[in-house]
C-alpha cells in the first residue's frame, strides 16, 4: 500500500493548544485524518510522524525513502535546519513544505527557509487547509 509522508517538526505535536490565534484549533491529529481523506481516493496512506528533535526528523526522511512523496512543516527549523535540508536533498521523492501561518506577515527571523528551494512547492498562511491543499498537490504531482 502506498503511504504518503506527512512530517511536522517542533512544537507542532501541540497544535491544538498552541497559540490557536496564530495557528488555530485543529490538532495534529484533525490534520493526519483531513489528509488521510484527500489521498484516500487513490488508496494512499498517510505515514505521520512529528518530531521535536532535527535529528529524529531526519532519521524519520532517511527510513522513508519508500514513500510516494511528502508534505513537510519544519516549524523554526525552515530558518537553519541545514542537516534537515540535507536530508531532504536525498529524499527522492517529491515534497511540498507547508506553514500553517503567513510567516511573511511575522517575525523578519521566519522570513526565511533553507528548505524551500528544494521543495516541489511551498503553501503558507492558509491553516490547517494548506496540509490537503499539499495533498492534493501531490495527488496531481506523483502519477502512479
Ligand atoms: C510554522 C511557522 C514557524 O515559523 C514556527 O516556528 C512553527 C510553525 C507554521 O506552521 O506556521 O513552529 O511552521
Amino acid at each position: 500500500m502506498a503511504e504518503l509522508l506527512l512530517l511536522n517538526g517542533p512544537n507542532l505535536g501541540m497544535l491544538g493548544q498552541r497559540q490557536p490565534d496564530v495557528y488555530g484549533t485543529d490538532t495534529l491529529a484533525d490534520i493526519e485524518q483531513a489528509v488521510g481523506e484527500e489521498i484516500a481516493e487513490r488508496d494512499w496512506k498517510v505515514r505521520a510522524i512529528q518530531r521535536d528533535s532535527e535529528g529524529e526528523l531526519i532519521h524519520a526522511i532517511q527510513d522513508s525513502y519508500d514513500t510516494v512523496g511528502a508534505i513537510v512543516n519544519p516549524g523554526a527549523l525552515m530558518v537553519a535546519g541545514w542537516s534537515l535540508r540535507d536530508a531532504l536533498a536525498n529524499y527522492p521523492r517529491p515534497w511540498i513544505e507547508v506553514h500553517l501561518s503567513n510567516v511573511w506577515a511575522r517575525e523578519k527571523f521566519r522570513h526565511e527557509s533553507v528548505l524551500s528551494p528544494l521543495a516541489s512547492g511551498v503553501i503558507v498562511g492558509l491553516g490547517a487547509l494548506g496540509y490537503r491543499l499539499a495533498a492534493r498537490a501531490l495527488l496531481a504531482k506523483v502519477r502512479h
